[in-house]
């Protein structure tokens, strides 16, 4: 659904990660009157750099989280018309694609920049930082009606709970933390939370015990993996034959469901490597700009720490493409 939004309050400062990368990447001032997504538009500064660079260039400025977009919509208000917003997840990029006209397959570039941002962390009501007391929701939308972290942490038993640490924050200490949860419950704030893991745990290296939790939680209450999983074939379906995926992640599970994606569909044949006569019929849909991703420089990351764990992959689809991605 494509909405208006109200105006908003002062925009956090958020610093567009590998911004030169992308642009490289998705090479916008090639095309004429090009057509771009940005499927997590955030506080809008890989959008504005974009529409900065290619001044015919339409963009569609996608995110799920209705503050970010009224932000996205100050900050990308001097290019006018030339930007079409639309709040929901970039899962529903081929309907939000559509509903502007951005037929598929016409679509010269898409960016998925995924996770949090600054203005999440800053945002003292969200409940995705430990270090202010708030209740613990962590939906990037909260008006979606799904569950937050306070109804995971209330309800989930003592296995999944550590699944989720363990899978989501790489938390070796996941089975104890879980059961002093079960032991506390209800939790109801991000300071309970964090107080209370750090009575049980003991942090090893210079984070707090509570990071790698508040990271899993997030990650499980907004379905980060699967929304990445599910939504790459729909991006390449919509791209047009040259057009450009830039996709960048901060988490390892994360990079790994894009690495294997674009690998995987950068091959004409994935039969096992014995077997001498193709069978599978599978024939590649993508070109690998990057068969390693690319990392932020030092200068980067001393400008801007939250780009540390960044990973940019980016991949073209082939001419001879069409219809592979069903
Ligand atoms: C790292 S920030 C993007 C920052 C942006 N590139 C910029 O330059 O300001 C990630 C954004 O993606 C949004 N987001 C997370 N999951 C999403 C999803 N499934 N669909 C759409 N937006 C999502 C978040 O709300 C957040 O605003």
């Amino acid at each position: 659904m494509i909405v208006p939004m109200p105006p908003t309050t002062t925009p956090s400062a958020h610093i567009p990660v590998l911004l030169e990368a992308v642009l490289k990447g998705l090479n916008p001032h090639q095309q004429s009157r090009g057509k771009y997504v940005d499927g997590t538009v955030g506080a809008g500064g890989h959008a504005a750099a974009l529409l900065t660079q290619a001044v015919d260039a339409t963009l569609l400025a996608i995110d799920r989280d209705p503050r970010s977009l009224a932000i996205a919509q100050e900050t990308l208000m001097p290019f006018g018309d030339r930007v079409h917003f639309a709040q929901g997840s970039y899962e529903l990029l081929p309907q939000f694609a559509a509903e502007i006209g951005f037929e598929s397959g016409e679509i010269d570039g898409i960016l998925l920049d995924l996770g949090i941002a600054s203005m999440h962390v800053d945002d003292p009501q969200r409940g995705f930082s430990f270090r202010t007391e708030a209740p613990l929701d962590m939906r990037f939308d909260p008006s979606s009606g799904l569950p937050t972290a306070a109804d995971l942490l209330n309800t989930l038993d003592a296995e999944s709970l550590a699944h989720i640490l363990f899978s989501y924050g790489e938390e070796r200490e996941s089975r104890r933390i879980a059961k002093a949860v079960i032991a506390a419950r209800p939790l109801r704030t991000t300071t309970q939370l964090a107080n209370l893991i750090a009575s049980v745990v003991h942090s090893t290296d210079h984070l707090h015990p509570a990071t790698r939790t508040f990271q899993a939680l997030r990650i499980a209450v907004n379905d980060e993996l699967g929304a990445v999983e599910r939504t790459l074939p729909l991006a390449l379906k919509t791209l047009k034959p040259g057009g450009r995926l830039a996709v960048i992640s901060f988490h390892s599970l994360e990079d790994r469901i894009i690495k294997t994606y674009f690998h995987t569909e950068a091959r004409d044949c994935l039969c096992p490597s014995k077997q001498i006569i193709c069978t599978c019929g599978h024939r590649a849909s993508i070109r690998e700009i990057t068969r390693k991703p690319i990392v932020p420089d030092e200068t980067e990351i001393r400008a801007n720490p939250r780009s540390r764990s960044a990973k940019l992959r980016i991949a073209e689809k082939l001419i001879r493409s069409e219809g592979s991605h069903e």
